[in-house]
This record gives structure tokens, sequence and C-alpha cells, in this order.
């Protein structure tokens, strides 16, 4: 895929590599609204230097409330050299803050390590970006974390920790949505009115390239009716596959999908053949997020309680983590659930150091709570506030 108007930025994060190898580590961030292009721009960067440096991954989840160190323990795992020594964030975060650093730090071995989606990092993660970027100059490594600036508040822990990182090795590029010139080149031979879609887009290259791929001759007018159209001609089992896989940030694994609907295959094989589904190894997702949230908004209600309740069980079948847990639990409303499961999410991540997301999940919880003791209920609140101060909330 041809990638527009990114060739500046392309340079210049290749000359921060070439820095970074040099021993003089740089942190690059990537801002911009959802859909301009971040993620494509890093990847296809990583891609183009695959030889120069080794790729670490790490990427932030769309939870309601986000697994505590999720980005950094998946980095972590890709590091043999941690992963085997059993270096984990168990007792205390330091010792894996501090084994990243080193490993980061060796000189023979240039890295490249993508952060993804920062907007949605967990307190925890968010420190660590703080505790990397900090002592950055010191590694040879290119560390390139992206975000949506537009999603962040004056009091997001992201923003405030974008404000401290400063210097000569904290370069930020702002990614802009494609020019009239470029939008009118993507609709080339599509026979739509460029001028239009460029008109309806704002250039958005998520949007843009949506837009194309919907059938018809029309400009749909959201992203939205774009998604929509195109998940309309396909089959009612390939529809209710995509409702499915849209109740799952991030990706959905095969066994959930057989858990909840049986054997799809045919109905997977659809949602690819017409772009509305994509492989990432074993599991399925959408080709974006903004894709998954559009087929999600379209979900009835009481529809969407039920599927979520469905999604729970096959989770818990399986043991899975209990952010996701939490946030099918709360999605189906089931009570019982929620105060199973929250109680320990907020736990985990308080030992974490994620106090924001221990605070939201002991507030899930208290949500649901009118059948506890009055001393049960008092305990939950007491950890509610406990956690609420440590990250600088209020508890209203
Ligand atoms: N420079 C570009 N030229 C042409 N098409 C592009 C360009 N950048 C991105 N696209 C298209 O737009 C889609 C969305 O881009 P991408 O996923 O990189 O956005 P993003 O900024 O990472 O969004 P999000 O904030 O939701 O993660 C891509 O799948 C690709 O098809
Ligand atoms: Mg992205």
């Amino acid at each position: 895929m041809r990638l527009l108007e990114r060739q500046d930025q392309l340079a210049e994060i290749e000359r921060r590599l070439h820095e970074a190898r040099a021993g003089s580590g740089k942190l690059v961030l990537v801002a911009g609204e959802a859909g301009v292009g971040k993620s494509s721009l890093v990847e296809r960067f990583v891609a183009e230097h695959a030889r120069d440096a080794r790729a670490l991954w790490g990427a932030c989840d769309a939870h309601a409330t986000p697994r505590a160190l999720g980005p950094v323990q998946e980095v972590a795992a890709q590091l043999p050299s941690i992963a085997n020594s059993g270096t984990r964030a168990d007792e205390s975060r330091d010792p894996l803050f501090r084994a990243l650093l080193a490993e980061l730090a060796r000189p023979e071995r240039a890295s490249i390590v993508v952060l993804e989606d920062l907007h949605w990092a967990d307190e925890a993660t968010v420190d660590f970006f703080r505790f990397i970027g900090r002592r950055i100059q010191r590694t040879s490594a290119l560390f390139l974390a992206t975000y949506r600036d537009d999603e962040l508040s004056m009091t997001h822990p992201v923003r405030l920790a974008l404000g401290e990182l400063t210097g000569e090795h904290v370069i930020r590029l702002h990614l802009a949505p494609l020019s009239r010139a470029s939008v009118e080149e993507l609709a080339k031979d599509s026979g739509r009115d460029a001028a239009l879609l460029y008109q309806v887009t704002g250039g958005n290259p998520f949007f843009v390239r949506e837009a194309l791929a919907s059938p018809g001759q029309q400009v749909p007018e959201t992203v939205r009716d774009a998604v929509i159209a195109r998940l309309a001609r396909c089959t009612a089992a390939t529809r209710e596959l995509a409702e499915l896989v849209s109740m799952l940030p991030g990706k959905t694994e095969a066994w959930v999908i057989e858990s909840v609907l049986g054997p799809r295959q045919a109905a997977v094989d659809e949602g690819i053949a017409r772009g509305v589904l994509l492989m990432y190894g074993e599991a399925l997702g959408f080709r974006h997020e903004l894709a998954r949230l559009a087929v999600h908004s379209t979900l009835a209600p009481e529809h969407a309680r039920a599927m979520h309740q469905r999604v729970l069980q096959a989770l818990v079948e399986h043991g899975a983590d209990l952010t996701q847990l939490v946030h099918h639990a709360a999605l189906a409303n089931n009570a019982g659930a929620v105060l199973e499961y929250a109680p320990l999410a907020g736990k985990e991540a308080s030992r974490l150091g994620a106090h924001r997301e221990a605070a939201a999940h002991f507030g899930a919880a208290l949500r649901y709570s009118a059948s506890l003791s009055g001393a049960s209920q008092a305990e939950l609140f007491e950890l509610h506030v406990r956690e609420c101060s440590f990250s600088n909330q209020t508890t209203a």
C-alpha cells in the first residue's frame, strides 16, 4: 500500500534511528487523530528497517479499564533474556523496568520499541513510559510511541507525562490528514466525486479508504455508513460473526468464536474476502478499531448485553485475563460476575501501580454492591477512595 505525504516523517525517524544506533537513544512521539495513519507510518518504518535493529512491539488496549502494564509485559515477553529469567512484575515492577532499560542500553544491539495507542495506557504503563523517556539518551533504542492527541484530556496521565518529557532526545511528529491532491490521487480510478470525498472525509486516510471500499458510487457521509455498507453485502452468518468480533476490543481468538457461535469457517472466509475482517495469527479482527466501533454501535442494547454474557462465559471457561472478564461482565450487566472479578482486578492493578485502573475496578464493583453486606460495601468503598487518592482523582 502506498503511503502518501509521509516521506518527511519517514526520513526524520530514519535519522533518529541512526543516532540511536550510535548510542544516543531517541524517543519519537507520533501524534494525530484516529485513522490519520500513525500505525501505518510506524509499521512501514519498522518493515523498512527490519535489518537495522530488532523490533519490539507493545500495544495499549481499548478495554473500558485497560490491563495494568499490559504493553510492557508484551514487550518483555519478546526478550528471551527477560522472559526466561523470571523477571516479572509480580511483587514490584522496578526490576522489570530496570531489566528492560538494561536490554535497551546494550550497545551491540539497537532496538526499535513501538508503544502503540498510548492514549489508552494504564497508569503503570505511563510510569514505564516516563521511566524510559527520561533515560532514553543513554540507550541504543529508538522508542516510537503513537497516540491520539485529541483524545487526551488536560489531566490525563499521558498528557502530563508528555509535558514532562522534553529535550533534544524527544522528537514530536504530528501527522496531518491528507491534502486534497492526495485524496484526488486515491480516488482517481474509483469513479467517485473526489472533491466531495475530500470535503466529507477531511482527508482522514482511514475514512477515505473506507469510503472508496464501500459499494456503489455514492460517497458515504460517515465512517459508520462506509463500514456498514460493506458489511451489509455479507450473508447473515458473516454479519453475526462480525458483530461478535466487534464486541471484543483488539482481536477475537478462534476459541471465542467457536464457543459462542460454533464452527464459522465459511463466515470467516467471507468476512476476509469482503475486506471486513482480517486474520491476525490465530485471531480475527477488524481492519481497524474504528471499523470495530462502527459495527458495535449498530447492536441493539439487549442483544449486545446477551452477547457479552456469552463472551464472558467463554472467557471464564478459558481462564482469560481479569480485565477482560470485568469488561464483559459490566457490559452484560452481570452484577455477580462484576462483584467476583472487579475487586480481584482492582487489587492486581493496585499492586502494579496502576491506581487509576484500580480505582475504576473498585468503582465498578461499588456500583453493583447493593446486595453486599454493609461491611463488604465499606471495604470496597475504602479501597476505592484509597486508589483515587493515589491517582489524584476525586471519588465523585
Ligand atoms: N499516508 C497514507 N496514505 C494513504 N493511506 C493511508 C496513509 N496512512 C494511513 N492510510 C490508510 O488509513 C488507514 C488508517 O491508518 P492507521 O491505522 O495507520 O491510522 P492510526 O492513526 O493508527 O489510527 P488509530 O488512532 O485509530 O490507531 C490505514 O489502514 C491505511 O489504509
Ligand atoms: Mg493505530
